[in-house]
């Protein structure tokens, strides 16, 4: 642990200097420099808080950060800082192709080299579309400077026809609808303006409403940032309240690999269980505990999920938005109701013990039904299953809470689908006879294979839609967005791409799942997949670039899919 006791000398803009063989010149020239941009020796002899910026015009839900970064400023001066913003790689989910997951660890790697590299004592980290949060936690993990993270939050709810409505689990649900025939071409033009009403992020419990809630969990954000509404006066108040933290943790440090601690993890797990979470949530967390060097498997995901029930009443799990949750006394208040379920000692960027916290925090209020109490949850316990079996040997998961209960236990014949391409292209085909007992498989998904996109919930086939069928079975080695339901198993480990169990099936084989029992087996004899085993062909790696160096070093999804050359080896169990 650090001297949290004993304050520490910043060194502000001299910290690692420019390698031109002369210190003394070195400094001299960063003064030059930094004098054109109006800083003088007042400015230049402060402590430095460095601040991420990922703002872009591609990046919708990040439409108001730069109010937040003048608000983070704000509270550097304060403080008696100097900010520094440095913009880093933006990642808006929904403008990215194929998909936006290979970029979460080029930005981890970008922004950790970027806080090493440039002068800085504390790093502000802004994001809040799914990817940017772990992305920048992954990068405080490993770069280890005092480092607090801010986010957007979540957008507004906007209203169609009288019903309120969000980003984007109504998304799916009105298209889904419109696929069946159930909503005409004018309807779903307005309600394709009416789903994002404001600039921020999804505000049900998707990925990044999810991230946020776990980054506050895990103590990297002060409390109550995770759910304050984008735009909103709370929203500014919490990143000024942060750039003032940041220069408070420079004279004492509390650094990162301080906070991210088992019991940090423990915490975040339990909040994962206690929200009905994304599952990306998953591959992102133990993407984190890795770069923190602890140990999280699928099994802790698992545990976590069985002691923990459903206490948030927020779209895709319950019916409400975190709006709803921010009102309702956001984290802190849920960490109160959780509080017996919690290690109290973990000590986040706040500095105090969790269970010191949380004296301060009132329980949940009567007036209230988003954040329920243990004694009357939401929702059972055992919203997320970790899976294994011969079709997953490393593992898959699968979001109990948004599956029918009815296909929990199913046995079915697969119908096989080589990549995302191929779905899009075949699944709507007549000639495929697709009942609604089938099992829908998207192989070559993972993170090898495709990036790993959120393709894992496949469309239910147009013309059983059409007949009312709104679930079937769907197994993938790829990801599904925060925002979707259904019975998806996902994650498969090992992926297609490499030679996992799903690239030897074949179109009418049998595919068991039994939920109850942990697993997902595909029930074809030993011999014949060994047969088909030797005829494995790899599909070929992207070409170049950065595609390519990511296929050729991701990891597979229950190790994170992070980079092999930038996780360190956790230590043993
Ligand atoms: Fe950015 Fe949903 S698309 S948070």
């Amino acid at each position: 642990m650090s001297d949290r006791t004993k304050p520490q000398r910043p060194v502000g803009i001299d910290r690692g200097l420019t390698a031109y063989g002369d210190l003394g010149f070195s400094k001299y020239l960063r003064r030059a420099f930094l004098a054109s941009a109006g800083f003088d020796r007042a400015d230049l002899d402060r402590p430095v808080v460095g601040i991420a910026d990922t703002s872009s015009e591609y990046t919708t839900c990040h439409r108001h950060m730069p109010e937040i970064v003048q608000a983070v400023k704000r509270g550097v001066l304060e403080a008696g800082g100097l900010p520094l913003v440095f913009p880093t790689t933006s990642l808006g989910e929904i403008l990215l192709s194929p998909t936006s997951m290979p970029y979460r660890n080029l930005l981890a790697m970008e922004t950790e080299e970027m806080i090493r590299a440039q002068p800085m004592d504390a790093v502000v980290l802004l994001g809040g579309c799914d990817k940017t949060v772990p992305a920048q936690l992954m990068a405080a993990a490993s770069a280890n400077v005092p480092a607090i993270a801010v986010v957007t939050g979540p957008m507004l709810t906007g209203s169609w026809r009288g019903e309120r409505l969000g980003a984007c689990t109504d998304c799916r649900r009105y298209w889904a609808l419109y696929r069946a025939g159930e909503l005409d071409d004018v309807a779903i033009s307005e309600i394709e303006e009416s789903l994002c009403p404001t600039g921020g992020t999804c505000m049900v419990m998707g990925t990044a409403s999810t991230m946020a809630c776990i980054a506050e969990a895990l103590g990297l954000m002060l409390p109550g940032g995770a759910t304050a509404p984008s735009g909103s006066g709370d929203r500014l108040r919490h990143a000024v309240a942060a750039g003032r933290r940041a220069m408070e943790l420079i004279a004492r440090p509390i650094l990162p690999l301080d906070i991210l601690t088992r019991a940090a993890f423990h915490n975040a797990l339990s909040v994962l269980a206690a929200v009905g979470g994304s599952t990306n949530a998953i591959i992102h967390l133990t993407a984190i505990a890795r770069r923190a060097g602890v140990l999280l498997t699928l099994d802790d995901v698992h545990d976590a999920a069985q002691r923990v029930p459903l206490l948030v009443d927020c779209k895709p799990a319950g019916a409400g938005y975190l709006e709803d949750m921010h009102r309702a006394g956001g984290v802190p208040t849920l960490l109160k109701t959780l509080a017996p379920l919690l290690d109290l000692s973990a000590i986040g960027v706040s500095g105090r013990p969790l269970g010191e916290l949380l004296q301060q925090v009132s329980p949940a209020q009567a007036w209230q039904s988003t954040i329920r109490t243990l004694e009357a949850p939401l929702g059972p316990t055992g919203a997320l299953v970790t899976l294994r079996g011969s079709l997953a040997p490393d593992g898959a998961v699968i979001k109990r809470a948004a599956a029918t209960p009815s296909l929990l236990r199913h046995t079915g014949s697969a119908v096989v689908f080589d990549s995302p391409e191929d779905a899009a292209a075949r699944i709507d085909e007549p000639a495929l006879k697709i009942t609604p007992a089938h099992v829908l498989v998207l192989r070559n998904a993972g993170p090898v294979g495709a990036g790993m996109p959120e393709a894992g919930s496949l469309p239910i086939p147009r013309y059983l839609a059409q007949a009312g069928v709104r679930d079937m079975l769907r197994v993938s080695d790829a990801r599904m967005s925060g925002t979707a339901y259904g019975t998806v198993v996902l994650h498969c480990a090992p992926e297609a791409a490499v030679g996992g169990p799903l690239a030897l099936v074949r179109d009418g084989d049998r595919i068991e799942l039994d939920v109850a029992a942990r697993r997902i087996d595909l029930l074809v004899e030993p011999s014949e997949l060994a047969r088909r085993r030797a005829g494995f062909i790899p599909p070929p790696l992207p070409e170049r670039g950065w595609r390519r160096l990511y296929a050729q070093h991701v990891l597979q999804a229950d190790l994170g899919a992070d980079l092999d050359f930038l996780a360190p080896l956790p230590p043993a169990a």
